[in-house]
């Protein structure tokens, strides 16, 4: 029995490195410091400059996914929301928090009162650029996990070593928060596979419930059927986990129920 379990892991395993292998552009998995970033390259070559990387780890170290992908409104698709620099000037994406108040603005006036540009923060793919953030020097007294940004964000989260906001002036708008249901139990349906627990309240800590609540899943027990391979083709659980939240190699992250 466990050792049939083991070699069935095995071999997903290797099936879904394999998948991974051949989605997208990326050919070799991405370093802790790349894991979570995404690039933005609509507009920006066509007009000479720089594609644009914008990088989770810091962001979501300062935000809610929620603030982010609800009330600023960003597609949870790399390129999907269409950002143009004027966009950003006029108070919306990017320039909804990097406007000289919140985060750098694109041009700043320094002491002596001279122009700064800081287009090179953001359009930064493929440059030497002098960040103020080092990802390295950022996570070091970060609790540790085994895959992508190689953080466990739920334990830094909780031991108060990032400070979520979740509201922002202007685009928030304050709510009376819902309750949050316990717990559930999601079958894996395979012999000798661990089931899953889903905890809402971990995850109402980062995304609230309108992130997932109703575009990604039904809000009835049960309704929203998936299997494994949805989550590795990037749907359901897979619309954040393997690409900003903790990977599907790590299997034993969610499939946490024992059966022995
Ligand atoms: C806070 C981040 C940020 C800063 C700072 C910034 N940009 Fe952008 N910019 C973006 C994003 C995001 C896009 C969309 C990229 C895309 O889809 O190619 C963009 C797009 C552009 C484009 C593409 C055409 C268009 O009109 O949208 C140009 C040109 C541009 N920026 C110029 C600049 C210049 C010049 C500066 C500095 C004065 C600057 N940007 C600073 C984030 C930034
Ligand atoms: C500061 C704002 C901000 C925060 C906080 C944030 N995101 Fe994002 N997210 C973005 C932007 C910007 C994009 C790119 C959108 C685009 O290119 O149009 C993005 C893209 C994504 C994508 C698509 C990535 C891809 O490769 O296609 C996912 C998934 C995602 N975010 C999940 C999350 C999760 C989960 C959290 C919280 C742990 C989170 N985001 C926090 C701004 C944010
Ligand atoms: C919700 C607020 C918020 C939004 C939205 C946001 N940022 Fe930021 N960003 C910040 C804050 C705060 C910092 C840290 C600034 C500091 O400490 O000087 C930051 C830092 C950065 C840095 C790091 C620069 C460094 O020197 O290490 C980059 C690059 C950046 N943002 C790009 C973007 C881009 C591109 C977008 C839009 C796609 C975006 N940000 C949207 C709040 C935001
Ligand atoms: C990360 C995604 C995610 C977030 C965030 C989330 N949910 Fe859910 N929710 C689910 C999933 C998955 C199910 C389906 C569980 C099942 O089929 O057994 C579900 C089911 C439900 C159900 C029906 C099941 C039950 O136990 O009655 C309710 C009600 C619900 N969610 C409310 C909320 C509320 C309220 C919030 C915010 C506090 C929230 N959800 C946040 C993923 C999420
Ligand atoms: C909207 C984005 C999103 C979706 C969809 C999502 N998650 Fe998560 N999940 C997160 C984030 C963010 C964390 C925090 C840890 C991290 O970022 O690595 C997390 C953490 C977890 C954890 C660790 C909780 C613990 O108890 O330690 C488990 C398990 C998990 N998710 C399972 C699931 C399952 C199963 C589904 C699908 C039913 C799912 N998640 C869907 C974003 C998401
Ligand atoms: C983000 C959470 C998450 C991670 C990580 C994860 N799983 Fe799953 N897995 C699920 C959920 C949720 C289901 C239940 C789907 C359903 O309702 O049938 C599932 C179902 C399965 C099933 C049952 C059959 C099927 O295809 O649906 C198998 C086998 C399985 N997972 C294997 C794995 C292996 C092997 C890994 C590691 C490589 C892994 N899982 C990683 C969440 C996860």
């Amino acid at each position: 029995m466990k050792r049939g379990l083991i070699l069935m892991v095995i071999s997903l395993l290797t099936a879904s490195l394999a998948i991974a292998q051949t989605f997208g552009v990326r050919k070799r998995p991405p370093k802790p410091h790349e894991y979570g970033n995404v690039v933005i390259n609509n507009y920006s070559e066509k007009n000479n400059i720089a594609p644009v990387v914008f990088n989770h780890w810091l962001h979501r170290a300062k935000y809610t996914c929620r603030l982010c992908h609800v009330d600023i409104g960003f597609a949870m698709q790399a390129g999907g929301t269409g950002i143009m620099e004027d966009d950003n000037k006029a108070g919306l994406y990017c320039g909804v928090c990097h406007n000289g108040k919140e985060a750098f603005a694109p041009e700043e006036k320094d002491r002596s009162g001279r122009l700064k540009k800081n287009c090179d923060l953001c359009h930064s793919y493929g440059r030497e650029v002098e960040f103020k953030y080092d990802f390295y020097e950022f996570v070091k007294k970060f609790p540790r996990s085994r895959f992508g940004n190689k953080v466990d964000w739920l334990k830094a989260e909780e031991r108060g070593l990032v400070k979520l906001k979740d509201y922002i002036e202007g685009v928030s708008i304050r709510r009376k928060p819902l309750n949050i249901p316990l717990d559930t139990e999601l079958q894996a349906k395979e012999v000798g596979m661990p089931d899953i627990i889903f905890s809402h309240k971990k995850h109402a800590v980062w995304n609230g419930c309108e992130v997932c609540h109703p575009d990604i899943f039904g809000i009835k027990k049960g309704v929203t059927v998936f299997s494994m391979q949805d989550i590795f083709n990037g749907k359901f659980c897979g619309a954040c986990h393997g690409k900003v939240a903790f990977p599907n190699t790590d299997c034993r992250l969610c499939h946490t129920k024992d059966v022995f």
